[in-house]
């Protein structure tokens, strides 16, 4: 028992309030907190601390040392190690998983969405909600399926971010670019044909542009020598049904380059 709660209440409880946002610990009594910096050691610089808190350590990376872990892994299960055990970006401590990747890294095609919502935090596979149910329509129409274990016929799903933003929020521009070092690696380790990048997060991380999704959908750019297509996410053709014949387009399109 925990006060008046059962331990099973007390844990019920506290999920909620991790859920609302309430990812910290305080104490009964207030803390002044100018006095305890003073004291405290500097902390580590983290994504999304404010200003007065996110002090750049004066020998430090400013990408939290992504970029050097980044290189130094040389599989995919490694990488997938090193991002697990990365602690430079805040959207870890709320996350439950991180989410690395699902499919065949054989496959011709890596798919690249944006962040874990709800459901891939659960699950710890990117693209099984909602936006991942309608994509995997999509692929069957072009006969592709993410289970396949036929290399062809098969796809490689991640997104930008493995964590699940608060209150599924959109990862913030300081959060994608500490983390494109990863994905960068997870590109060159999976060395896919083409990709697929869904919607405007995943296109303009990769292709480093500002031009928002319906400019850049449905034509082929490159990104260190592969080629690599732009689509509406999924989330956005479930908000607007009449996209998905665009998506269509795209999709025929990925479908002539694969032949
Ligand atoms: N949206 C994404 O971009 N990725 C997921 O994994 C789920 C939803």
């Amino acid at each position: 028992m925990t006060g008046d709660l059962t331990d099973f209440e007390a844990v019920d409880a506290l999920a909620w309030q991790i859920e609302l946002g309430a990812d910290e610990a305080i104490s009964e009594e207030p803390i002044n907190r100018f006095e305890a910096a003073e004291a405290a050691p500097k902390p580590k610089p983290v994504m999304d601390a404010p200003p007065d808190v996110a002090v750049s350590e004066p020998s430090g990376p400013s990408d939290g040392g992504a970029a050097e872990i980044a290189a130094s892994c040389s599989s995919l299960e490694a990488l997938h190690a090193a991002i697990a055990a990365f602690e430079g970006c805040a959207l870890k401590r709320g996350a439950k998983n991180t989410v690395f990747c699902d499919g065949n890294p054989a496959a011709p095609v890596m798919i690249i969405g944006e962040a874990p919502g709800r459901d891939e935090d659960l699950a710890g596979k990117p693209f099984v909600g909602r936006s991942g149910q309608l994509l995997d329509k999509m692929l069957a129409a072009i006969g592709l399926d993410r289970q396949s274990q036929v290399a062809e016929a098969a796809v490689y799903i991640t997104n930008v971010m493995p964590w699940r933003p608060p209150q599924n929020r959109d990862p913030s521009v300081d959060e994608m670019t500490m983390m494109k070092a990863f994905l960068v690696r997870h590109i060159e380790l999976a060395a896919p044909k083409f990709i697929i990048t869904m919607g405007n997060p995943a296109t303009k991380t990769v292709l480093d542009v500002t031009t928002g999704i319906t400019r850049m959908r449905g034509t082929w750019s490159e990104f260190n020598g592969v080629p690599v297509l732009p689509m509406f996410h999924p989330a956005a053709l479930l908000r607007d049904p009449l996209k998905k014949r665009e998506a269509w387009a795209d999709l025929l399109s990925l479908k002539a380059k694969m032949i």
